[in-house]
């Protein structure tokens, strides 16, 4: 394990207790995370609100991390409370004409189909697009969904169940051609823009939102990111801030939060608008170490430790007889997670004895999901699968 992998798994204690291999589902808490919040929490158990600019001072540090993760710039990032939150901003805030499309996936986690499905109240249409029958989803396969009335497509960067990767550069180059096209074409209010769950990638594999011409983003931070529930990040590309007119504004959505409010009053110029009101301060403190946390090795070493770990796994389930269900076929479509299945017994029972013999996994899709993040080692991986029925 090269030393800056080292140093990460030295922030993490529960590996002494546990084999944890469940970063789809929460992540364990880091000593750096650990610390931060307590920072938080001493300072204002001793001096209550006086911190309060160096509250918002950290809020922009964290900002400054969660661009540069995404390659964004700071001023079109928000924080918000969870995935879900991002996702309804948009859904809710684009101006949906009856008849206009909204293309999904059929297989999505619930958060990402929910927010456009509420849409068929405003006249909208939901496009579902299915996995095909090796458990994938192709661009091809969305794009031939993608109509004249499609306004948007709303995807996962990696599938919550089995771990299938979307080729997103893939999806946004073609995308874009379309809205060029349509643009030559004077058709540019035709254009279909894209919004990306991110939370089961983000902080185990790198994603650009340039490279991939991402217009939204939302994740929250408790998966791969290695935060807390409750602080998440939303991505809204600069020249889109207008097309969302949401119901998620309020006092502090104004570029004054304290000044005294009129109907005039001007918004945020940039996304902070969508941070809408009082955020978790002690999360915020936490999520800025976990950001810090994840800068340390750098985005290359973490996907590639991540990836040779599921590898391992991956072989060594099938060695033993288990049907792997994550498409695994072509590299550029795994990720952190790999979903597997026993030949006689169900996912379940077989979650509860992994958890009694010291191994944290969980059953999704079918199957037992196994998630393991860069400060996992090769050594725990043949451990855990010494421990398998
Ligand atoms: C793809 C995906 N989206 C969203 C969520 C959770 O959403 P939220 O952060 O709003 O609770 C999960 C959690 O498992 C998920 O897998």
């Amino acid at each position: 394990m090269p030393d800056a992998l080292s140093a990460l798994r030295a922030a993490f204690p529960v590996a002494s207790r546990w084999i944890y291999f469940n970063h789809a589902a929460v992540a364990p808490v880091a000593l750096p995370v650990e610390a931060a919040v307590a920072e938080f929490l001493r300072e204002a158990r001793e001096h209550g609100s006086a911190g309060f600019q160096a509250w918002l001072a950290r809020r922009e540090a964290a900002r400054q991390a969660a661009a540069a993760l995404i390659g964004a710039r700071s001023s079109e990032v928000a924080f918000t409370t969870c995935t879900s939150q991002g996702l309804i901003t948009v859904a809710e805030g684009l101006r949906l004409q009856p008849g206009d499309e909204i293309v999904c996936l059929q297989d999505d986690f619930p958060a990402n189909r929910i927010p456009w499905w509420r849409q068929v109240r405003r006249g909208a249409r939901v496009v579902e697009v299915p996995r095909d029958e090796s458990g994938r989803v192709t661009p091809q396969a969305i794009l031939a969904r993608v109509g004249p009335r499609t306004r948007l497509v709303a995807v996962s960067s990696v599938l919550y169940d089995h771990g299938f990767r979307l080729d997103l550069p893939a999806l946004g180059a073609g995308l874009a051609a379309r809205n060029a096209a349509a643009a030559a074409e004077g058709r540019g209010a035709c254009e279909t823009l894209l919004c990306v769950d991110a939370i089961q990638s983000l902080g185990a594999l790198p994603l650009d939102v340039e490279a991939c011409h991402i217009d939204f983003l939302s994740a929250d931070s408790h998966k791969w990111l290695l935060g807390l529930e409750g602080i998440g990040l939303f991505y809204c590309r600069a020249s889109r801030l207008e097309e969302l007119d949401g119901p998620l504004i309020s006092w502090w959505s104004y570029a004054q939060p304290f000044a005294p409010w009129t109907p005039e009053s001007p918004l945020q110029p940039d996304a902070r608008r969508f941070e809408y009101a009082v955020l978790p301060v002690a999360v915020l403190y936490g999520f800025e170490a976990a950001l810090g946390l994840l800068a340390a090795p750098g985005r290359p070493a973490i996907e590639q430790q991540i990836l040779a770990l599921t590898e391992r796994l991956a072989q060594g389930l099938a060695a033993r007889g288990w049907t792997v269900l994550s498409p695994r076929e072509r590299p550029a479509e795994r990720s952190g997670i790999v979903t597997a299945t026993h030949p006689s017994r169900p996912a379940r029972e077989l979650v509860e004895r992994l958890t009694a013999a010291g191994v944290q996994v969980t059953w999704r899709g079918g199957g037992v999901r196994f998630s393991p993040h860069a400060w996992n080692t090769s050594e725990e991986v043949d451990r855990l699968l010494e421990r398998l029925p």
